[in-house]
């Protein structure tokens, strides 16, 4: 096998930012969607040019047709589905949170290992540069000791009668759908997960909390502070605050408005300056790093380990949001 052939499970709405990836890769191809009705599955694929289309996603799982799959399901059927594919021989690229359990995640992780098939979170902008320049700079000691990281990811829903996001039952609410982004940046940083969590919640008539806020503890004492939501204008937001020095990021999460990233670091002493982010795809990277999993049988760059603490973490805080008490982490 020399490229990759993806199939899409589902025609969810993100599909259109990983669709031009992956086209762009000279590793991979998307030969098929799979849809919950054929009808759906036939008009996406003329509409986007895809080969083949299926009416169920376990027909084109058990197809012989694609090496790879992207799913893209509301977050309370990632887990089933993903394991579907694994032991349908197919390797997996799973949309963040994984699972709102960690007996989930944990069955996720095992199909994995037991099929050998690579699976990884689709955390994409963990693979874009300004990213690892955080990574690189925090290692390298260049913002000396961290003492806080604070991140925000807040939205609006403007279609509030259809939206997957604001169903209890599918894993809706902020922190599993946005707040994971900065939960996820702050263990990032820190290099771990946190000891205890503070969480507070705001919940909307359907039981889902429309807005979040949190609070993590690291070993060493460092903290993070975290907010979401899912009503409130579009916002993004990361700080990374060090003895010697600070970075501010404007951009640190989404893809919209590409050429806007900045980044702005403060040193202790001396002036503000401006760190140069290399413009790149942002979806690409998740897209690369699975080619380079599954063709030259490369680690993911995002561990599963990594994964299993963001859910970890995330089901902590909403632990500690409904007793309102801090949550160890054990
Ligand atoms: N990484 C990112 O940048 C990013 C951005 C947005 C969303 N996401 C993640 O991607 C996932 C999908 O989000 P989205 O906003 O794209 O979702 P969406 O547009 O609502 O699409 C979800 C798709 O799942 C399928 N589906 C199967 N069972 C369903 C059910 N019971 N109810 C609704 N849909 C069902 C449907 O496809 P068929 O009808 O074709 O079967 C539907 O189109 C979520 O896990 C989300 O966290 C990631």
């Amino acid at each position: 096998m020399n490229k990759v052939r993806w199939g899409l499970v589902s025609t969810a709405n993100i599909n259109r930012r990983v669709i031009p990836a992956i086209r762009a890769s000279q590793r991979g191809e998307l030969a098929a969607v799979a849809s919950r009705s054929l009808e759906t599955a036939r008009a996406y694929a003329a509409q986007w040019e895809i080969p083949l289309s299926f009416g169920s996603y376990q027909e084109m799982l058990d197809s012989g047709r694609v090496d790879a799959v992207y799913i893209s399901l509301p977050n309370h059927l990632h887990a089933e589905w993903t394991i579907k594919a694994l032991r349908a021989g197919v390797h997996v690229l799973c949309e963040k949170p994984f699972a709102p359990s960690l007996e989930a995640v944990d069955a996720m992780i095992a199909a994995s290992r037991e099929t050998g098939r690579v699976l990884a979170e689709a955390f994409m902008y963990r693979h874009h540069p300004q990213t690892k320049i955080v990574g690189e700079w925090v290692r390298a000691g260049r913002l000396g000791r961290i003492e806080l990281v604070s991140g925000v990811f807040n939205f609006k829903i403007m279609n509030r009668q259809s939206n997957v996001r604001l169903v209890k039952e599918y894993a809706g609410g902020s922190l599993w759908d946005v707040g994971v982004y900065p939960l996820s940046f702050a263990q990032y940083v820190y290099g771990a997960a946190p000891q205890w969590v503070l969480g507070s919640q705001r919940l909307g008539e359907s039981g889902v909390d429309e807005s979040f806020a949190g609070l993590m503890g690291y070993q060493g004492g460092g903290v993070a502070q975290i907010a979401s939501s899912l009503r409130s204008p579009f916002y993004t937001q990361a700080t990374v605050v060090g003895e010697e020095g600070r970075l501010e990021l404007n951009r640190p999460f989404t893809g919209q408005n590409e050429g806007q990233r900045r980044m702005l670091f403060t040193p202790a002493q001396g002036e503000p300056q401006e760190v140069p982010v290399p413009e790149a795809e942002l979806y690409s990277g998740e897209i690369e790093d699975m080619h380079a999993a599954i063709l030259d049988g490369a680690a993911p760059y995002l561990s599963l380990e990594e994964t299993r603490q963001h859910v970890r973490t995330a089901l902590a805080l909403y632990e500690s949001a409904a007793s309102q008490q801090v949550v160890y982490l054990r």
